[in-house]
């Protein structure tokens, strides 16, 4: 198929990301666009940790989308001149989408990869200058796993984005009222079990949301030196902008 062919094809149906197309076209998003602003907010945040530490242009750095779904984010890393993109989702059509729109815009650096996130082997992987993990976590049954992978992973800078759940603090009394605990933050437990068909849900139903003290921990404990949490755009999407979407930068 010629590369105005496939155009044609991808202008056939709603896309969950606006991806510009080799005519000037955008490709047709769902709900008619309401979603564009989550994007665009996770770009400009993303934007906020990579231009201080990388610059604008990417060339010769590697990155590693997981859950990359059709691909926007890593290909946005790749449209700077990133020399290696992996992209990895659990559902293969995702992988597909990603490539077709890899090969549109001409990244042939794209790599797409169908895998379950515990699945990654990461010693074979290897470590990547940005480690983007966006929109997963809270889909998760294993977020701690997820987040000690991305670690594993990250040379550079790991950025987790994902929803999160009201804190709760206080001590528990841990076995008896001699030995107390502070809660370190907390996970929502949310149902997707009848939902698992739904291209961005979870593959399994049982998800795990945590708070934002929650990751900020977890994180630190597994290995990133430095954490950090990103302020949001004033322009920003709903959630991130009340703080119910909070998208976190980890330096190892
Ligand atoms: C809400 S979408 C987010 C996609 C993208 N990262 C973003 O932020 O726009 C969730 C994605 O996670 C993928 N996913 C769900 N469970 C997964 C798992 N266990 N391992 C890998 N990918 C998974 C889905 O297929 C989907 O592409």
């Amino acid at each position: 198929m010629d590369t105005a062919a496939k155009e044609a094809k991808a202008l056939e149906r709603e896309w969950f990301y606006p991806f510009p197309l080799p005519s000037g076209k955008t490709t047709p998003t769902y709900d008619g666009g309401r979603l564009n602003a989550v994007h665009d907010t996770r770009l400009k945040m993303m934007d906020s940790a990579l231009l201080p530490l990388l610059g604008e242009r990417l060339d010769g750095k590697s990155v590693v989308d997981l859950a990359c779904h059709q691909g926007y984010f890593a290909l946005s890393m790749a449209t700077r001149g990133a020399q290696r993109v992996l992209g990895v989702d659990a559902r293969a059509e995702h992988i597909a989408d990603a490539t077709l729109m890899a090969e549109l815009a001409g990244h042939a650096q794209f790599e797409g990869m169908v895998s379950d996130i515990h699945a990654l082997d990461t010693d074979a992987l290897g470590t990547f200058d940005v480690v983007l993990m966006l929109g997963l976590i809270y889909h998760l049954e294993n977020p701690v796993g997820a987040i000690r992978t991305a670690h594993a992973l990250t040379r550079g800078v790991c950025l987790v984005e994902t929803q999160v759940v009201p804190h709760l603090s206080g001590n528990v009394d841990w076995g008896n009222y001699r030995f107390v605990k502070p809660l370190k933050g907390c996970f929502g437990i949310i149902d997707e079990t009848e939902e698992t068909h739904g291209p961005e849900m979870s593959t399994q139903g049982i998800c795990l949301a945590p708070s934002t003290e929650a990751l900020l921990w977890i994180m630190e404990k597994v290995g990133f030196s430095r954490v950090e949490l990103l302020t949001p755009p004033p322009d920003a999407y709903e959630q991130h902008r009340y703080g119910k979407r909070v998208m976190v930068a980890g330096y190892p």
